[in-house]
């Protein structure tokens, strides 16, 4: 778990080895001690360097161990034997010195990083805080408002900015061990009490309760809700105290946080993140068995919201991209906004633009020899089917072809083509070059390969990528209906939407249901809904205007877009703005008109309701349509679903996503309360508690990550 060596004659070099990251496991610390304490108790060891395997300092805690008993010795009376002990101790920073790892650096009397290295305290990302001292060093070392920002945020530094910041001594390029053992010998015999970061004082701004109040209002507002940021405001405040009361603030501080629901979830998001990308469908295949095709030319048709987004998040990574529009003037549009994309986003990360990679087109018959193809056409069955034979046509036969629908069904799309193996679905969020996520659609036909290549593809442009099977709406939209649905029933029930939006604000989310919906434009689900015969000319005779296609119909949505009321774009929605494009939310009294009026019409009573209520009806009912989800094996496990909702639809990150919250509140009451409510509205749709629900509650409530054996075994059954 750590190698000791004698180099140099005189410097014991200490490599941790607990691969991958060379998290400090109970493991790694014991072996920390015990290198420690025989190279200061060594006459012949003058100094010592500590770095990590493999070109990585240390991940930081192995947050693993988080959910057991402390096992092996603690971390921070190591550490302040490290910085103690009579011998200069020097970091040699590869990789990364995160959380735990960065605080071990900091102890160190010297730190070298390399260029290409990252630093940071990102406990805060995990609900906790940097208990090992980082809130007392780091303040005293860079000062107070440089460590709350990195502290508050989570946020990884390059060596560049950490030697500007002060945080490290020297940066390298060159084999950053070597630096440091030569280092190490010329730090011999220098006094260490300077280099002792918990024995100086903090510097103090002039201001210092206006920084911190500051700081307080800034994670109030981001934050809403979320305990750790604050929590770290605080501690880095004491760390204008003696550093004995420090410590021990930043220690009661930690203990609050430690085993707190937040930290649980944020823990259980690290995690889940991790499993999505090592996918598993519920066909049995994943990702450890497919081998990625490399994409070097991709396609994009279709230069409208989405297909610029696409060209721009190919083209950063270095793939050469045709993109094709069905007109000149439309194509031209398209080219100037992705190349005026392309500068400000190299502008913003220091890069040239790849503008070189471009080519533009009005042909299908350019796109013979592209590696892949992402269509991103009006959301058309005919449309896409047309283009999806044509390029079957066209396209060379090992080219991938896949559609970014945000609903269609796959499978008929590479029905069109003479390979629907190579077919499959990107499915990109707006705005596509900075939304995270990308639901990758496995068709009946879609092999293995063209999956892993898909996946692959998405990790390479930096997207959390998770694959997903074949079903309207896939997981994401399709758990949206009955989010959205719950709303409206609400709306008719007594409700209002700044009632609904502000309760669910509350809960954690950026933004409510109507105010999402305003941002995203009404009249897309309003196009939806005409189409599917819902509303609208091709709507049933037969069914009353609050019943359609055989269930409960809420009409106030199609009313609200009769109006031409498409949301901020128009400057009216669910809520009135100053002028289109607007985003100041207000509560519109036409929209109270319009609602007194319906409910009056239809003799609904309206009662109040409760903020209770609208969580329950809204987030039950989401995660109960992920429960059929999994039993439909559209998603392969629901950490799937808990991060296409963290990434995809804001569902807020301390809650873990709508699976583990629904873990978390017990299974048992969210199936009561889906009864209840069931019962109590009986054609509401989607309050029915699904199979898998009441069979996990029969079975005991095991925890979620136990519920892949359970569906498995009831598939097995059916
Ligand atoms: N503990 C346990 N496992 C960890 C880990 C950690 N700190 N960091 C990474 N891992 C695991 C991952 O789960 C993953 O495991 P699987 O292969 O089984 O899925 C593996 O290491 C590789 O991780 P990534 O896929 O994330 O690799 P990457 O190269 O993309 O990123 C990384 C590397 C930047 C270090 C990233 O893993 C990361 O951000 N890790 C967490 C860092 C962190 O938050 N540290 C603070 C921990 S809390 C702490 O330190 C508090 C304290 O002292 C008391
Ligand atoms: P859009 O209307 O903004 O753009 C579509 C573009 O396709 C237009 O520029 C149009 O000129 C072009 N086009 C139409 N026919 C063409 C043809 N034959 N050849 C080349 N180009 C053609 O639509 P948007 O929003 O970009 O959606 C595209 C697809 O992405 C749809 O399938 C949609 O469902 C999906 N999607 C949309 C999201 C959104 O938030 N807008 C989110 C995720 C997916």
């Amino acid at each position: 778990m750590a190698r000791y060596e004698l180099v140099k004659r005189s410097v014991a070099l200490i490599t941790l080895t607990n691969p991958p990251v060379n998290a400090l496991s109970s493991a790694v610390r014991h072996a920390i001690s015990k290198t420690m304490e025989r190279a200061l108790s060594d006459p012949k060891v003058t100094a010592v360097v500590i770095c990590g395997e493999n070109g990585r300092f240390c991940g930081g805690a192995d947050i693993r161990e988080f959910a057991g008993p402390l096992r092996g010795p603690p971390l921070v009376p190591l550490l302040d034997a490290i910085e103690a002990g009579e011998k200069p101790v020097v970091a040699a920073i590869e990789g990364v010195a995160l959380g735990g790892g960065f605080e071990l650096a900091l102890v160190c009397h010297y730190r070298i990083a390399h260029y290409k290295a990252r630093l940071g305290l990102p406990e805060v990302t995990l609900g906790i805080l940097p208990a090992a001292g980082g809130t007392q060093r780091l303040p005293r070392l860079i000062g107070i408002p440089a460590a709350l920002e990195l502290i508050t945020t989570g946020r990884h530094v390059s060596a560049q900015e950490a030697l500007k910041l002060g945080m490290v001594d020297q940066v390298t390029e060159q084999n950053t061990c070597e630096v440091a053992l030569e280092f190490a010998l010329k730090a011999v015999g220098k006094p260490l009490s300077s280099r002792r970061l918990s024995t100086l004082t903090t510097p103090c701004p002039p201001d210092l309760d206006g920084v911190f109040e500051v700081a307080t209002m800034q994670v109030q507002k981001k934050a809403r809700g979320v305990m750790a940021p604050l929590a770290c405001v605080q501690a880095v405040r004491a760390a204008t105290l003696p550093y004995s009361e420090g410590i021990k603030r930043e220690s009661e501080l930690m203990a609050t946080l430690f085993n707190s629901g937040q930290a649980q979830a944020l823990q259980y998001s690290f995690f889940a993140q991790r499993t999505a990308e090592k996918w598993t469908l519920p066909s049995g295949a994943q990702w450890n068995n497919s081998k990625p095709r490399e994409i070097r030319s991709a396609a994009v048709i279709g230069l409208g919201t989405m297909g610029r987004g696409i060209v721009v998040s190919l083209a950063r990574v270095g793939i050469s991209v045709i993109a094709v529009e069905s007109d000149k003037k439309l194509l031209e549009t398209g080219r100037q906004m992705v190349i005026g994309m392309l500068e400000r986003d190299a502008k913003r990360r220091g890069v040239s633009a790849s503008l070189s990679l471009l080519k533009f087109s009005l042909s299908l018959q350019d796109l013979k020899d592209v590696d892949l193809v992402i269509e991103a056409v009006f959301e058309d069955m005919a449309l896409k089917k047309q283009i999806f034979r044509e390029l079957s046509k066209v396209c060379r036969p090992a080219t991938l072809l896949c559609t970014n629908t945000s609903g269609l069904d796959v499978d008929a799309l590479a029905g069109m083509t003479d390979r629907p193996q190579l077919v499959a679905g990107m499915h990109f969020f707006s705005p596509a070059h900075v939304m995270k996520l990308l639901e990758v659609v496995c068709g009946l036909c879609s092999s293995n390969e063209a999956i892993a290549t898909a996946m692959s593809l998405g990790k390479r442009m930096g997207k959390v990528s998770v694959a997903v099977g074949n079903c309207p709406g896939f997981v994401g939209n399709r758990m949206l209906m009955p989010y959205l649905e719950q709303a409206t029933f609400l709306l008719e029930e007594g409700a209002t939407p700044e009632q609904i939006d502000k309760a669910l604000e509350d809960f954690g989310f950026a933004m409510g249901v109507f105010r999402m919906s305003d941002l995203a434009g009404l009249d897309v689900g309003w196009r939806v809904r005409k189409e599917s015969g819902l509303t609208g000319p091709d709507v049933d005779p037969k069914d009353p205007p609050r019943r359609r296609q055989g269930r409960k119909y809420c009409p106030i949505p199609d009313m609200v877009c009769e109006q031409g009321r498409f949301g901020q774009k128009t400057g009216r929605g669910w809520y009135m703005y100053d002028k289109p494009g607007d985003t100041n939310a207000k509560p519109d009294p036409l929209i109270q008109n319009l609602l007194k009026t319906y409910r009056t019409r239809y003799g609904i009573q309206p009662r109040k309701i409760t903020d209770q209520e609208i969580i329950e009806r809204c987030l039950f009912a989401l995660a109960n349509e992920g429960f059929r989800i999994l039993e439909d094996k559209i998603a392969g496990q629901p950490e799937d679903i808990d991060v296409i909702y963290l990434f995809g639809y804001g569902f807020p990150r301390h809650r873990g996503g709508p699976m583990f919250y629904a873990s978390m509140v017990g299974l048992e009451r969210v199936l009561e309360r889906l009864e209840y409510y069931h019962h109590a509205f009986p054609d509401v749709p989607h309050l029915e508690p699904s199979p898998l629900l009441k069979k996990l509650v029969a079975r005991g409530s095991p925890p979620i990550q136990k519920w892949r054996e359970h569906i498995k075994s009831m598939h097995s059954h059916l």
